[in-house]
């Protein structure tokens, strides 16, 4: 069990990796792409499978920080998805890339921080 939640803290890093190097990468001209938009998918799928692992072998979940990490990755989901069907309509809005990209940034500060 305990390599599964490794194999799922890396896809969960990797994840990470692609929402907050995505952003940097397309930072002189932002706009959202295809990392940026499945690295924002896949954070709250790893997120939550994560959680449930953790569950499962007693490990202590620290409930609040969870709550607040859910919703700031929903938020980033949120914007990179917005970000992108507008984009598609050439209506591209560089405000939800750098959002996106933002959050994550907090979202791995709260990770590590609290
Ligand atoms: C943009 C979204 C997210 C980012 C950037 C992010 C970032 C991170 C990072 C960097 C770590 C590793 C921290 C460390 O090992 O010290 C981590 C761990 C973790 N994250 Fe996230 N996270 C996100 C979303 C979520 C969501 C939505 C959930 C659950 C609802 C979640 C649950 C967890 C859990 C349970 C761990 C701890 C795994 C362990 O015990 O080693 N994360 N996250």
């Amino acid at each position: 069990m305990d390599f599964v939640k490794d194999l799922f803290v890396l896809l969960h890093l990797v994840g990470m990796a692609a929402i907050v190097g995505g952003w940097i990468a397309v930072a002189r001209a932002p706009k959202v792409i295809p990392p940026i938009l499945w690295g924002a998918r896949a954070q709250v799928l790893t997120g939550l499978i994560l959680v449930g692992l953790l569950e499962a072998t007693d490990e202590t979940v620290n409930n609040a920080k969870i709550g607040v990490k859910l919703v700031v990755a929903l938020a980033v989901a949120a914007c990179a998805e917005i970000g992108n069907a507008r984009q598609k309509r050439d209506e591209a809005n560089p405000m939800l890339v750098n959002a996106a990209g933002g959050l994550a940034l907090l979202n791995t500060a709260i990770a590590v921080l609290w």
